[in-house]
């Protein structure tokens, strides 16, 4: 997409360096938008941070754009970022919560330094940055900002993943994060909305130096890799460009997954079925019998997000 239709559109994106959040970057910048790279250039367990890497990004967009390289896992700094880019660009108009670190380990071995870690950069820093940018596109909304007509360019993406889903081992800390960025979601979209602000939740399958290090523990994780590994992040940012689109103004608290040219909508907890005891509590008895008629057949499969996608994916 290279037409310049979010020309004078001001976009945050964290984790902007590497990956999925560069690619979304790139996209949006090539369609006018100004970007705040948001990336502090830590490794993947989030360590050893390197400012070269927001600040090499930033340079390389086609359009305006302001490295941010202080880790967004702070309140201040999402306070701070959001009054920066204000500053310079008079506005902002998307964000996308993209970065993430990885600590995996078992639940019966996971430490607590890896937990508070990866729900501070995976979930907290996100709600940092929602809280610090909604006040601005609330007013925005009522200032109409930059057409003279009804400000309808609020966005918010957040980056989940199907882990936080489905599921999978070894991943308690960082599918608690993303299956609370759904959460998080769901409270956006519907407090924002009437501000014209959507906001939604992408699980990506994309081919990053996070998919590289996968160490393949059995034959299907073997053969996991090795689709990830061909598909392009480019198909993650082309859909996060059609949420900015006009065309998406309603569209919004909704579940996306995104593997290179197949798009997925997800399904929401909602109950499919119901067992109702109306004039007394229920036994054991009784509620075991009825679980069994009634529940049993709809249970959700414990199965990992890995054996869910265990398909071709289409590139
Ligand atoms: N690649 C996939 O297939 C896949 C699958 C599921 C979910 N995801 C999600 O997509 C997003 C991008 O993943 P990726 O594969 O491109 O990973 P990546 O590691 O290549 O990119 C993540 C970026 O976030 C940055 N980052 C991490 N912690 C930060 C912090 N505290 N402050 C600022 N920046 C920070 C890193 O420096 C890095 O550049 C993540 O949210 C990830 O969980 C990716």
């Amino acid at each position: 997409m290279t037409d310049k239709t979010l020309e004078g559109r001001v976009a945050i994106i964290t984790g902007g360096g590497r990956g999925v959040g560069r690619s979304i970057a790139e996209n949006l910048s090539a369609q006018g938008a100004a970007i705040i790279v948001a990336d502090n250039g830590g490794d993947v367990d989030g360590s050893n941070e390197d400012a070269a890497i927001a600040e090499t990004a930033a340079a390389a967009l086609p359009g305006p754009a302001l490295a941010y390289t202080k880790s967004v896992a702070s309140p201040e700094t999402a306070q701070e970022m959001v009054e920066t880019t204000t500053a310079e660009f008079g506005g902002v108009d998307i964000i996308v919560n993209c970065a993430a670190i990885l600590r995996d380990g078992l639940v019966f071995k996971g430490s607590t330094e890896d937990w508070d870690a990866v729900i501070e950069t995976n979930l907290s820093a996100a709600f940092y940055l929602i809280r610090a940018t909604t006040p601005v596109l609330r007013q925005q909304f009522k200032d109409n900002r930059g057409s003279g007509e009804a400000y309808d360019w609020g966005r918010i993406m957040n980056i989940g993943s199907t882990a936080g889903l489905y599921g999978n081992f070894g991943q308690a800390n960082y599918a608690s994060a993303k299956a609370g960025l759904f959460g998080l979601m769901r409270i956006t979209a519907l407090e924002m909305v009437r501000s014209n602000v959507t906001c939604n939740y992408i699980a990506p399958f994309a081919h990053s130096r996070v998919t590289d290090i996968i160490e393949p523990a059995n034959d299907e994780q073997a053969e996991y890799k090795a689709r990830a590994m061909r598909v392009s992040p480019d198909h993650v940012a082309n859909f996060t460009s059609y949420l900015c689109s006009p065309e998406a103004l309603d569209v919004t608290g909704q579940v996306f997954g995104v593997r290179g040219r197949e798009v997925f909508l997800f399904n929401q907890p909602r109950p499919i079925e119901t067992i109702t005891q109306a004039d007394k509590d229920w036994s054991n008895e009784e509620l075991a019998k009825a679980v069994d008629n009634n529940f049993r057949e709809q249970f959700t499969p414990l199965e990992t997000d890995l054996e869910a996608f265990n398909t071709e994916p289409i590139v």
